[in-house]
């Protein structure tokens, strides 16, 4: 955490924060921009839960890293500094290995079987959080991640080789795209857009309203539909936090966030839906990786992934999950 973060870290350090006109104040930050359905979701949250507490409680949402990247946020719920945040996949399995299992790549032939394994799989995923000082709270989603790059999009497995793409700071990610052939560079999101435009990256990985959303049609003329990582956005809480709210206040939280999820669910669906017919609007070259090349690549991926996963957890739960999800 920087000087900034370590401040705002010590002016919210107890969780009983109070407004001036005495609500309890729930404070959630995370960081994507006001257009994500994530933002959206946490601020139907906040309506939600203030509406149903007689405005006993009062959330606050920090949007587009204000209080830190998604790292440094879970970090902050495990301080008390963040009652709530929600971050990517593959930045949570840094804390919490067993979500490992959904960044197998290509997992998922379509978004209804990677929703129904997310569900199902909840208790496995939120297992022992506690113990590292989180809760589980929901498993929100940004629907497939999908390929945009300056050059070329992906036609063949060949067009990966040598690719700059841009990863999350997330390394079984980093593993997928080495062993795909492409040159993986991991940043941070804030230094995305900049790296695109000055060349030090050909490419990045995100659904594709992402694209839209943060304009890098500016700055990349294809994407590809390589559906590799259908991509879970887990919502954790302070567990100091959860655990000193009475069971009929952490009732409501738990009833306004589960309409929240159902309400991200669909905001995600509407993007997704339209951003093709966007992107094709302003000029977008959007391929259709074929079949036979997504099988190519998907051979060449999941087998190192696979490997640090099972060097992890051990075979059984890894084994359990292939056989789950058809592998
Ligand atoms: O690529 C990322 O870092 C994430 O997908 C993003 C765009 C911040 C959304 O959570």
């Amino acid at each position: 955490m920087n000087c900034f973060h370590n401040m705002i870290a010590a002016a919210a350090v107890s969780f009983a924060l109070v407004t001036g006109a005495g609500a309890e104040v729930i404070k959630v930050a995370h960081a994507d921009n006001q257009a994500h359905p994530k933002h959206q979701a946490f601020m139907r949250f906040a309506e939600l839960v203030k509406e149903n507490s007689g405005g006993r409680f009062e959330v606050e949402v920090y949007p587009s890293g204000q209080l830190g990247d998604e790292r440094e946020l879970v970090e902050a719920l495990q301080t008390g500094a963040v009652h709530v945040t929600s971050v990517s996949n593959g930045v949570m399995s840094a804390f919490a290995p067993q979500f490992m299992l959904l960044d197998i790549p290509f997992s998922f032939g379509d978004a209804g079987a990677a929703r129904g394994m997310i569900d199902g799989s909840q208790t496995l995923l939120f297992a022992d959080l506690e113990t590292i000082g989180l809760h589980g709270l929901a498993i929100w989603e940004q629907g497939f991640r999908q390929v945009s790059s300056s050059a070329k999009g992906i036609s063949s497995a060949e067009d990966v080789k040598g690719m700059k793409l841009r990863t999350m700071e997330a390394p079984l990610h980093v593993e997928a795209w080495r062993a795909m052939g492409a040159n993986p560079t991991p940043m941070s999101w804030g230094q995305v857009y900049s790296s695109l435009q000055t060349g030090i990256i050909d490419g990045q990985e995100n659904p594709l309203y992402v694209v839209t959303q943060e304009k890098l049609f500016e700055v990349q003329k294809h994407v590809s539909l390589t559906n590799h990582i259908y991509d879970a956005m887990p919502v954790i809480a302070s567990n100091d936090w959860w655990s000193s709210l009475p069971e009929a206040d952490a009732a409501i939280i738990a009833a306004a966030m589960a309409e929240a999820t159902t309400y991200e669910r669909s905001l995600v669906e509407a993007e997704v839906e339209k951003a093709r017919a966007e992107l094709e609007g302003l000029g977008v070259e959007v391929v259709e990786t074929p079949a036979a090349e997504i099988a190519a690549l998907k051979a060449l991926a999941q087998p190192p992934v696979i490997a640090r996963i099972r060097a992890t957890l051990g075979d059984e739960p890894v084994d359990a999950w292939l056989k789950a999800i058809g592998q």
